[in-house]
Formats: structure tokens, sequence, C-alpha cells
């Protein structure tokens, strides 16, 4: 099971929020809110809700009609199969009682972390209100902010969390991160030409007793005769190789849906991504580079010509840089950089073989970052929750 939890707010995110909810026959879950519980449970990402409840405090209802709430909660969740593991709240009136397990405040997430053997960094906070998910920035989790009752959005989104449309989408999103129990994470690799990255994705992740499980669920070739098609072949990965029309992007969307891909890498893969795709895979599609971006990259600048232009300049540093895919070449959020020297008497091939090297090192240390949730990825960019093992997560020194 994942240490990491989903903290749910109550009102107004897994229930209708009447105001001041006090009654069981009050209780009405909000659509498709079971379903995205249920979801949660068997994927082992721990549920647990966090709520303030003032009315306690202002003596509007007590500890037990709260109680009586929760237990109905729970029945109407167990008929669709889901269940919450661990419920906190806080009874202060804020106007009497100035505490820190009212929210924002971070008290219940830590007596939580603590009680429930969850961690709070790499987390989800998913909640209608600013104040639900504003604590996973200092938590280094993330927060899902979903739309309030009529699908408008009042609060402000603040740092660290992204606006979802609902409780759903909030899963959709958490699960799209997080490796369901006893399935691997799963990625689509897109090639173009020896493949020798792709290889090193298959050599790190072919041990199924090594963690995470990744597995390779699809390599989509811009080529149909290459190395790296046969280097996926001989892994016994199913492969397919970009359609030269029109359609392709409706083909490749089709594609990497049905796959089943939680992650698209682009491993020396030579064209440009269209629009819709990258939108459709925003903050779930990384590309490798060999050079330290935004140096050396953008329309014309691959393989051999990066390392020429590298050369032609006189510096001494060079690098790896794995990025997230917008609509531009080699542009979007940085995700992680290694450097490596440039020596004397390099030409462009012994450049490239250096750098190659570390490619091979760095995008699958990446990936698996990725996979276990030590690095989440979103549409603005990366948040690691802890470094790469071998060093630092952004720029490190590879002799
Ligand atoms: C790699 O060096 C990769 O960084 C580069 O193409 C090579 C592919 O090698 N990608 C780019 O230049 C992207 N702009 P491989 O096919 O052996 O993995």
């Amino acid at each position: 099971m994942t240490k990491h939890a989903a903290f749910l707010d109550r009102d107004g995110t897994l229930v209708r929020d009447p105001g001041y909810l006090a009654r069981a026959s009050d209780v009405a879950l909000l659509p498709g809110a079971g379903e995205a519980i249920r979801r949660l449970n068997e994927s082992g990402v721990r549920v647990i809700v966090v709520t303030n409840q003032s009315g306690i405090g202002r003596g509007y209802y007590s500890e037990a009609d709260f109680k009586s709430v929760q237990a109905e909660i729970d029945r109407q969740l167990k008929t669709e199969g889901a269940r919450i593991d661990a419920t906190y709240f806080c009874p202060h009136d804020p106007t009497l009682h100035k505490c820190e397990c009212r929210k924002p405040g971070l008290e219940l997430y830590r007596r939580a972390e603590h009680e429930q053997g969850v961690q709070t960094a790499g987390s989800w906070f998913v909640g209608d209100r600013a104040h639900d998910v504003s604590p996973a920035e200092a938590l280094g989790g993330h927060g899902l902010l979903v739309a309030g009752p009529d699908g408008t959005f009042d609060e402000p989104v603040p740092a660290g969390s992204e606006r979802v449309e609902d409780l759903a989408s909030a899963v959709d999103r958490i699960l799209g991160s997080v490796t369901p129990r006893g399935r691997p994470f799963q990625v689509a690799v897109l090639v173009s030409g020896s493949g020798s990255n792709l290889q090193a994705l298959i050599d790190r992740f072919s041990d199924p007793a090594v963690l995470p499980r990744v597995e390779i669920c699809l390599v989509i070739s811009s080529r149909p005769d290459n190395r790296a098609l046969e280097r996926a072949k001989a892994a016994g990965i199913p492969t397919a190789v970009v359609p030269d029309d029109e359609g392709s992007e409706e083909w490749m969307t089709e594609r990497l849906e049905a796959c089943g891909a939680q992650l698209v890498v682009l491993a020396g893969y030579m064209r440009l991504i269209p629009r819709g795709l990258v939108a459709a895979w925003s903050g779930r599609m990384l590309n490798v580079h060999p050079a330290l971006l935004p140096a050396f990259g953008g329309k014309g600048m691959y393989g051999q010509r990066v390392h020429e232009a590298v050369l032609e300049s006189g510096t001494q540093v060079t690098g790896v840089t794995v990025h997230l895919v917008d609509e531009e070449y080699d542009q979007g959020p940085v995700v992680a950089q290694w450097s490596v020297p440039v020596v004397e008497g390099d030409d462009a091939d012994a450049l490239a073989a250096r750098v190659l090297k570390v490619e091979h090192r760095l995008l699958p240390s990446v990936v698996a970052a990725v996979a276990e949730g030590t690095c989440l990825l979103g549409p603005d960019g990366a948040r690691w929750i802890e470094p790469l093992a071998s060093g630092e997560d952004r720029l490190r020194e590879i002799t």
C-alpha cells in the first residue's frame, strides 16, 4: 500500500453542503463521489477526511450529531463499495478559539500522519475551498481544488494546487500519478532513432522484483525501420508506427489512451507533438534533451547538431535535461538536469557518447521517481518530494 493519502474535505467536496450539515437525513453524496472513493480504496491510496466543524463550537449541533452524519456517510459509501479510512475534525468556533486544527492549520494532517502511518509529503489535498488545499504547499503535497456546486471556481488557487472539476476528476489526477496496487506504472515511449534511451528504460525496469514497478506498455516510432523498434520487439513490447498522414494526432491520441499509459516519454522522438496531444497529456509527457536547456535547444537542435553547437560555443559544461513537453521544441518546464563536462579535444561523437551515458541514467531515474510519487508532475512543472537517490534532483555534476 502506498504511504500517500488523499486528504478530502467533507462538505461541498464529498457530500452536498446545505450549510452546517447536522442531520443524517440531510446527507447526500455528491454525484460520482462514491465511485471516486472506491477507486482510491482499490488503488491503495488511503482516504482521510479532514473537516472544519465549527457548528459544534458555535452550539448549532453536537459532536453526537456530527458522528451520526459521519455514520450515514459511511453507510451510503458502503452501498457503493467505498470506505473512508479515517476522519479528523476541528470542532472549534474560530471567533472564540484560536486553534491549529482548523484548516488551513496543519495539526489534523500531522496527527493523521502520525496515527495512520501515511506521509503528507506527496499526498493529495482535495477540497472546494482554498483552505482545504493550501496545506499542500506547507506539507509538500499536491492540492486539487474542486469547483463549487454550480461548477464555478470562486476560490483563488493557492500555490502548489491546481483546479479540477470535481472529486472524480481529482481521483483521475491522483491515480494518473500513482501506481494502482499490483499493477506496474504504465509508460508509453516515443522514439525515432537508435533507441538507446528506450533500452536504458527497458533494462532499468525489466526485473519485476525491482521497485518501483514500471511497464512500457507501448513504443510508438515516427519511422517504420529503426533500431528502436527492434529493441522494443526484442523486449516483447507492443509497437506502432505513426502513419504519415493528416490524421496522426487523432491516431496517436487513440493509441495512447487505449494502451493505458500514465506517462508518455519522448526518448529521441524527432517530431513536434501536435497541440491537441500536448494539451491532453499536459503534465504527463516528458522529453529528454542532450544539453542543459534552455541552452542548445529548439527547432533543428537535435542529435549531433546539439553537440556540434556546444563545441562551437566554447562552453565547458553541457549536460542532459528531462523536461515536460509543451507546444514548442524543448521549451517545457525543466524536471531534472545533470551536467556533463566538455573535455579538451572533444569532437561531437566523443561528447555525444559522454552525454548519452548520462541520459541513460537520468531518464530512467526520473521515470522511477514519477512512478513512485517522489516527483509529482503537473502542467506547470515538477515538484520533488525526495531528491533522486543518487544526488540532487536539479543539477548534478557527472564526470
Ligand atoms: C538522445 O541523445 C536524445 O537526447 C536526443 O536524441 C537522442 C536519441 O538517442 N533527443 C533530442 O535531441 C531531442 N531534441 P536514442 O535514440 O539512442 O535514445
